[in-house]
């Protein structure tokens, strides 16, 4: 039987829902409205897309944003010296400054400047250990958004063998650790294959659910996966473009011949890109919450 597939623009849409629902019980039993600043240099036009729709999202739910736009020869300091104001705020409870920021700033010296209590991408060194330990004040906002799609879509982690493809520190460390964390909706045998792997199909093919993010179009391909496996692509990546000059997107897996064989799976587009927005409008909220209390 074809696989189910998992809509991540459904599953984002309920709980942007149950988010617009928190915003207004925060704004009435708290007075305050969430806020999230956002920083972006320059006009790369991908960091321009997503910045813009970060936006829309936090008008929708009702969070107050503020995107502070600085031209690309805008000089570490003075990206730095805004971190430091954002962080003194109290209007705003999240910060977001958009990568990739231009080779003659320091992305680094400018994640670890942002207030990891404000750190909403969860990309501060701190958020990071706090998550490895378990104890997370933000978790980065596309592992979470795997984590969810896994648990709405009936298929939770827990004592489920998950094989992650790929070593990256935005996705396959983070759901590493969140998936094999002793909590509910975690619990799994979690292992990771990547570029140092001998015989990754042999590992692959023992997945139930196999999560793919390294980065190569349709790297993961139908006999590299068992009968029944649940597969969520992370991928994203762009092989040409139509008549109608559209962006022609495919995942990291071979959706069309993974369908056939698998229990579920996440199309690209329309799959995990949808849950990263809306985790980071839940960590908005968290935030505005935390500081809050
Ligand atoms: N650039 C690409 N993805 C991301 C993200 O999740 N957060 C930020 N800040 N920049 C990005």
């Amino acid at each position: 039987m074809p696989a189910e597939i998992i809509s991540g623009t459904k599953v984002a849409a309920s709980i942007r829902e149950e988010l617009k629902e928190k915003v207004t019980e925060i704004k009435a039993k708290k007075g305050i409205t969430p806020g999230l600043a956002m920083v972006r240099v320059g006009e790369d036009p991908g960091s321009v897309s997503y910045v813009s729709a970060k936006s829309k999202a936090s008008e929708q739910l009702g969070i107050h944003s503020q995107t502070i736009v600085y031209p690309i020869d805008a000089t570490e300091a003075e990206v730095l010296a805004k971190v430091e104001e954002l962080n003194r705020d109290p209007k705003f409870h999240g910060i977001l400054v958009q990568l990739p920021l231009p080779k003659h700033i320091d992305s680094d010296k400018i994640l670890n400047t942002i207030d990891p209590r404000k750190d909403v991408d969860g990309f501060h060194p701190v958020n990071v250990g706090r998550l490895l330990i378990g104890e997370p004040y933000f978790m980065p906002c596309t592992p979470h958004g795997v984590q969810e799609l896994l648990i709405r879509s009936g298929n939770s982690p827990e004592g489920k063998h998950v094989v992650i493809c790929g070593r990256s520190n935005i996705v396959g460390k983070p759901v590493m650790a969140i998936l094999m964390q002793k909590k509910k909706g975690a619990n799994a045998t979690v292992t990771v294959v990547h570029t140092g792997t001998k015989d990754m199909a042999s590992i692959t093919r023992q997945a139930d659910i196999l999560i793919a993010a390294m980065g190569r179009p349709k790297a993961i391909t139908a006999d590299m996966v068992k009968e029944g496996v649940v597969v969520i692509d992370v991928g994203v990546n762009q092989v040409g473009t139509t008549a109608e000059g559209k962006r022609i997107l495919v995942g990291d897996s071979d959706f069309e011949g993974i369908k056939e064989k698998a229990k579920a799976i996440t199309p690209v587009p329309g799959g995990v890109g949808p849950m990263t927005v809306t985790m980071l409008m839940a960590n908005t909220v968290r935030a505005a919450d935390m500081q809050s209390a």
